[in-house]
């Protein structure tokens, strides 16, 4: 039986990266699933706390990730959407399996090792991490709490953007780890390591500077395009967006990045448009680069106005409603991590 976990942090309302790499592939696994699937999507709230956060803010992200996600098309009687903070069991598992994870492993983490090269104001981080004893021990230990997250329910496959998969990696050498130490003998593995899906638009980049991915914590605005901007505002920031003076469209991931990542964005928002990125830049060829940007503002509106009108419509809904469905899937969530606790707990001599 297939169980289908993943996350995204509060921490602003989802950009076209989070749609395209990620939540749009939720959707789809979810209308596709067999009967007998289990499917999980959590607001990560515990791991948005990695970095400072101020409470009044993360309060309204999380009520305005739960309304992305009913306006992206999951459906609560489907899919068990919930509050990571709402299930304990998150914390308890996390806290067992740091008890088996490799400090050096966690240090060799793209992630951790971003944060700690940077030194500037750039830097989530609210004091300058110059100093490693600036960083704080969650933001190490942030993958740790991750594969807590897919192992608490025996997730077997986990759909996710490309920079996430180191971080599923870990886990499932993290499960594999685990279940030599604890369950050597079990006929059926204690912890299920699980198996990464990565959406066919891995790897969406920033509009500003596409070298670099569409990222929620980046200070440019102009930088991500919102499931909620208006067409107005699509189109300033398209227009604003970094390209070249080359004539002609042509695609070019290497030479030709913000040219590249437009017609990736045309591309995978309407895949009717031509059998891959090459052969659609191919059929735009002749095009400027105006004709070019207003063809992504048309593409993004049409794929988009659905989603921010009922992202509008949720958001509108009494704090009450919304609130109710998260708790519904908080306890249906917690009832399959019990279980697996208890397992967890009686390989340990914990029971
Ligand atoms: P987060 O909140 O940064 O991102 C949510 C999802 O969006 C994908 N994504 C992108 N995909 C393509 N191009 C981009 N520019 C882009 N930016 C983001 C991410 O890959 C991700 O799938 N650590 C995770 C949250 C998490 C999680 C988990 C995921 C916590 N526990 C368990 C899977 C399973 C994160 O920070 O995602």
């Amino acid at each position: 039986r297939k169980v289908i976990f993943s996350g995204i942090q509060p921490t602003g309302v989802p950009h076209l990266g989070n749609y395209l790499g990620a939540l749009r592939q939720w959707v789809k696994l979810q209308d596709e699933a067999a009967p007998d699937t289990t499917l999980l999507y959590s607001i990560v709230d515990l791991h948005a706390i990695t970095v400072k956060q101020d409470a009044k803010q993360l309060a309204q992200w999380r009520k305005e990730m739960l309304a992305s996600l009913q306006a992206v098309g999951l459906r609560s009687d489907r899919s068990i959407l919930f509050y990571q903070s709402s299930v304990p069991q998150h914390a308890e598992l996390m806290w067992i399996l740091s008890c088996n994870a490799s400090m050096g492993y966690l240090g060799r983490m793209t992630q951790w090792k971003s944060k700690l090269a940077l030194p500037d104001s750039a830097s989530p981080l609210d004091s300058s991490p110059s100093n490693k004893s600036a960083l704080k021990l969650g933001l190490f230990s942030y993958p740790v709490l991750q594969a807590a997250d897919i192992l608490l329910y025996n997730t077997t496959h986990v759909p996710v953007g490309e920079d996430q998969a180191q971080h599923l990696e870990f886990a499932r050498e993290l499960a594999i780890s685990f279940n030599h130490t604890h369950a050597p003998q079990a006929e059926a593995p204690l912890l299920v390591p699980p198996t990464t899906i990565l959406s066919p638009a891995k790897r969406v980049m920033s509009l500003s500077n596409p070298a670099k991915k569409m990222s929620k914590s980046d200070a440019d605005v102009k930088s991500r395009i919102l499931i909620s901007d208006s067409k107005e505002e699509i189109r300033r920031k398209l227009r604003s967006a970094l390209t070249d003076s080359i004539e002609g469209i042509t695609y070019d991931r290497e030479n030709r990045p913000g040219v590249s990542n437009l017609v990736n964005l045309i591309y995978y928002m309407d895949e009717s448009v031509g059998a891959s990125p090459e052969m659609l830049a191919q059929d735009m060829q002749g095009l400027s680069m105006k004709a070019l940007k207003e063809k992504a503002v048309e593409t993004v509106e049409d794929r988009i106005r659905d989603v921010r009108e009922r992202y509008e419509y949720y958001m509108r809904l009494p704090p009450s409603e919304l609130g109710e469905l998260a708790e519904g899937g908080g306890q249906r969530a917690q009832d399959i991590a019990k279980g697996t606790m208890k397992r967890v707990r009686t390989a340990m001599g914990m029971a």
